[in-house]
This record gives C-alpha cells, sequence and structure tokens, in this order.
C-alpha cells in the first residue's frame, strides 16, 4: 500500500520549505525527492540546522512544504487543511520526539489512551487497549503513575506506546533515543526492530552514528538537500565521515 502514483509509503516530491525570518526568508528545503517503501526502515543524519526535523515535520504534516508534494500512507497532505492534517495524523502516523511530550496532568495508562479518542474504537475498549499497549513495552506496572515519577526511559517507552495506539503503518522519530542513556536507547531500538520485522514503515532521525549504521537505509541532510547514495557510499568506502 502506497499512493497509486509509485508505491511508496512515503513520496517526497520537490519538496521546498522556506520560512520567513526577521532576516528575511531562509530556504531550510531545497527541493528534495525521497521515497520511502513500505517496511522500510531509515535512518536520516545530517549536522545540526541541516533540515532534518523540517523534512519529518513534512511527513507527519506538522510543517507543510511552501512547494511541491507530500504523499504520505495513500493519502496527498498538501491539499489537507490543518485540521484534516491532525485528524489525518492522529489515525495514520505515530510520532515520537526527543523529550517525550507526555501530557504531564494525565497518568501513563491515560496518555496511552489518548490517541484512541481519535478512532472509533468503543470507549470501553479503549483502556483494554491501552494497557495491551503497555504490556508491550514492558510497562504495565507504572500505568497508574504520572510521567514525572518515571524514568526518562520509561517515558519514551510510554511515549512509543501511545504512538503505536492506533496501530501507525508509519512511525516516525526525531532523535527518540537522543536523550536516553544506552540501556535503554538500546531497549528502544530493539523495540523498532520488531516493528520494522512486523511490517511498519519507520523513518527516524539520529545523531547516534553507531545506531544509524545498524538501520539498513540511511539517507543524509546537508544544507537542506539529500546527498546522493552514491556519496555516501564513496565516503563510507574511503572511510571518511
Ligand atoms: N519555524 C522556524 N522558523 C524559522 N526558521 C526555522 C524554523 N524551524 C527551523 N528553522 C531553521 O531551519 C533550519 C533547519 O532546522 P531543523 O530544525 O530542521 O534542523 P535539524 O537538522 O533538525 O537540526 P538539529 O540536529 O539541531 O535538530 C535551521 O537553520 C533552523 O534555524
Ligand atoms: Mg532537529
Amino acid at each position: 500500500m502506497g499512493n497509486a502514483q509509485n508505491g511508496s509509503v512515503i513520496s517526497l516530491q520537490n519538496v521546498e520549505k522556506i520560512y520567513k525570518t526577521k532576516a528575511g526568508p531562509l530556504k531550510v528545503l531545497k527541493g528534495v525527492n525521497l521515497e520511502i517503501k513500505e517496511g522500510e526502515f531509515v535512518a536520516i543524519v545530517g549536522p545540526s540546522g541541516s533540515g532534518k526535523s523540517t523534512l519529518i515535520n513534512m511527513i507527519t504534516g506538522i510543517d507543510r512544504p511552501t512547494s511541491g508534494e507530500v504523499f504520505v500512507a495513500g493519502q496527498r497532505l498538501t491539499n489537507l487543511s490543518e485540521n484534516q492534517v491532525a485528524k489525518w495524523r492522529g489515525r495514520n502516523v505515530g510520532v515520537v520526539f526527543q523529550f517525550f511530550q507526555l501530557l504531564p496532568t494525565l497518568t501513563v495508562l491515560e496518555n496511552v489512551m489518548m490517541p484512541l479518542h481519535y478512532t472509533n474504537t468503543f470507549r470501553g475498549k479503549r483502556k483494554e487497549r491501552a494497557m495491551e499497549l503497555l504490556e508491550m513495552v514492558d510497562l504495565p506496572d507504572v500505568a497508574h503513575k504520572y510521567p514525572s515519577q518515571i524514568s526518562g526511559g520509561q517515558q519514551q517507552r510510554a511515549a512509543i506506546a501511545r504512538a503505536l495506539a492506533n496501530n501507525p503503518k508509519v512511525l516516525v522519530g526525531d532523535e527518540p533515543t537522543g536523550n536516553l542513556d544506552a540501556v535503554s536507547a538500546g531497549l528502544v531500538f530493539a523495540m523498532f526492530e520488531d516493528l520494522v520485522a512486523q511490517g511498519t514503515t519507520i523513518v527516524m532521525v539520529t545523531h547516534d552514528r553507531d545506531l544509524a549504521g545498524q538501520i539498513p537505509r540511511v539517507e543524509e541532510v546537508r544544507d537542506g538537500q539529500l546527498v546522493a547514495q552514491e556519496e555516501i557510499d564513496r565516503r563510507l568506502v574511503a572511510g571518511r565521515d
């Protein structure tokens, strides 16, 4: 399943993003083309400020391009209103950030139940589904705690459970392991590998070269453009960074 045009589950076509700043327009994405097939696991790497977060915000619809087209899971995003995108995202894409962004006034269980309000999951089933998810990320014991009462690694696993609540085809992470110790990062990464094995498509930004090295496909952003794959390969062979 993808968009009918080319069989990709994620398709960015000549995407440009220009931010208005006090100093004038700032072109952050300079014509990005990216095709990702269902079930791929893709790392996005590149220097700070190169446009990685901007790029993945195009995929989640959190932000929209100045020009170009974005298709995700069969949906053209560029012609949807902000409201429509938010609804679509809640049903189709899981998003995980570096700072876990759980709602502090809700328990872990309530946080995981949140996305189920977007769907027609029967009210009585929501708690059951959320508990299942918490079991999957090995957190059933902290279901009734508040985010501030659990560790960073536990918060991130709860955030992943929340991101998976609606069985999204596509999971997007912006440095999801960036704020975790090595053990927690390893747990989260293992969880991602399981999800990919089950057919989920994952795109994650990471600064961690070792982690990126374990991800089958690596895309590098440099100054608002994707570096050609041949260039990445050439540098790998040459042993340079
Ligand atoms: N809303 C915005 N308004 C103006 N400029 C922005 C905005 N968001 C990002 N930028 C600028 O766009 C450029 C790319 O930012 P982006 O956050 O995509 O980089 P990044 O590769 O994710 O960096 P990092 O690795 O530090 O997270 C930066 O120069 C940033 O300052
Ligand atoms: Mg970023």
